[in-house]
């Protein structure tokens, strides 16, 4: 036996393995979210920070949850509600996304519908299902940092989503082929996206279906936030659309995400996926082999509170995130030097800055953290490409209003007191 710092069997003593040799090549695009690691800064008292994307803890129906939960655990239900159960998900919660669904010009069935842990889940299997190395997804530039990290692990190429751009589906596909694959699919996210806030007209959703038909690919619909609207008239959803062009969801491309992260609560993990039967078949395949099925408990427990008050819950908590997302554009409009530009949003939780050129959002974050202690997402995550250093994401969902106001007016010093 060797002792004392030899090698044995590839193990250095005291250095342990050489890890990186043995994981896989889709290990290499597996990097630290720069959001997570910022999300560790809310837990800092004299921080104000504008870096989550998360729901306001204070705003969740905890009182019903914990009345549903009980209900799950008590009667008939408990040995269900703790037992091992279908992968296709809660058929009770199912057939009430039916009716939602159908609210939102889709209709289905239950056969339409598969749970999900989370709809950052479905992203992941979704990404399984169609991307072999090398595959092009069409993204937004900008687009969700989560849904790259999902892609990621399928080794695909990007190429940028640009529905109104004069750019052919043959000049798509050729770029895709010169990369050693094929367009797979087109993923956006068409209500108050994450990071931007903005959301897609009505043009530009028949748009990328016009590119997705030309090119015969997938529409992968991200919808977390489409609740959560503060003005304007609702849009419907890339799938209704799709629907109202093809005669049903069996002849649609479209695959739409859904959450009650944002809605209910995002701890229990609860998300949804609607399309074709075809694809549902394959994604409960693959759910089988990943987690069996999501938690039966949390799925009990939204279906209680959706069904007693779903709209009551997402009225409530749109009337705290309106009143926020106003503080946040007033104390903008008063406090940022001139030159800086954002999106003023319809619904969901975020604002986007855009810097003069030659900013950098990271050293604008290292100041803003050491002299006004405000935290923000400096926006070059979000783009597949690296670029977009001058573009910053400030999310108002968690702080109050006089929060927002006195974070913004610190922010506006850092800013004024940068320079390019
Ligand atoms: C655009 C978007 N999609 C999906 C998700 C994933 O949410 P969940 O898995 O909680 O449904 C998020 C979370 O922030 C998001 O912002």
């Amino acid at each position: 036996m060797q002792q004392d710092g030899a090698h044995a069997g590839g193990i250095t003593a005291g250095h342990g393995l050489d890890w990186p040799a043995l994981f896989a090549t889709r290990a290499d695009r597996m990097k630290a979210s720069e959001i997570r690691e910022l999300l560790k800064l809310l837990d800092q008292p004299d921080v104000i920070s504008f870096a989550g994307g998360i729901p306001d803890p204070a705003l969740f129906p905890a009182g019903e949850f914990g009345a549903a939960l009980t209900a799950a655990l008590s009667g008939d239900s408990k040995g269900a509600a703790l037992q091992y159960s279908v992968s296709e998900g809660y058929k009770p919660l199912r057939e009430w996304l039916v009716t939602r669904m159908a609210s939102l010009g889709v209709p289905c069935t239950a056969e339409n519908i598969m749970i999900t842990s989370g709809s950052q889940q479905a992203l992941d299997y979704l990404g399984k299902l169609f991307l072999s190395k090398g595959d092009t997804a069409l993204v937004g530039w900008p687009t969700y940092l989560g849904a790259l990290q999902a892609f990621n692990a399928y080794e695909p190429h990007y190429d940028r989503l640009t529905p109104h751009a004069n750019r052919s589906a043959a000049d798509y596909g050729e770029t895709a082929a010169a990369n050693g694959g094929q367009v797979k699919f087109a993923y956006a996210s068409a209500d108050f996206a994450n990071p931007t806030g903005e959301t897609l007209p009505e043009s530009a959703r028949q748009a990328i279906l016009d590119l997705a038909t030309d090119l015969d690919i997938a529409v992968i619909e991200d919808a977390a936030y489409q609740s959560l609207r503060y003005d304007g008239a609702e849009v419907p959803p890339l799938l209704a659309l799709d629907i109202a062009r093809t005669g049903s969801i069996e002849a649609s491309r479209t695959i739409y995400c859904g959450s009650f992260s944002k809605t209910l609560a995002p701890g229990l993990r609860v998300g949804w996926v609607c399309a074709a039967k075809p694809v549902i078949s394959k994604l409960v395949l693959i759910k089988q082999a990943s987690d069996l099925h999501s938690a039966t408990l949390n799925q009990m427990a939204i279906h209680t509170v959706a069904s007693n008050g779903f709209e009551s819950q997402v009225a409530k908590i749109k009337a705290a995130y309106r009143a926020r997302r106003d503080a946040m554009l007033k104390a903008l409009e008063t406090y940022m030097p001139r030159g800086v530009t954002w999106t003023k949003p319809d619904g969901g939780m975020f604002v986007w800055v855009t810097l003069p050129e030659g900013f950098d959002g990271a050293s604008l974050l290292a100041e803003s953290l050491r002299t006004e202690r405000v935290a923000f997402v400096p926006g070059r995550a979000f783009f597949a490409d690296g670029s977009g250093a001058n573009t910053l994401r400030l999310s108002f969902s968690c702080a109050s209003e006089a929060m927002i106001d006195e974070g913004i007016k610190r922010l506006g010093r850092v800013v004024g007191g940068a320079s390019a």
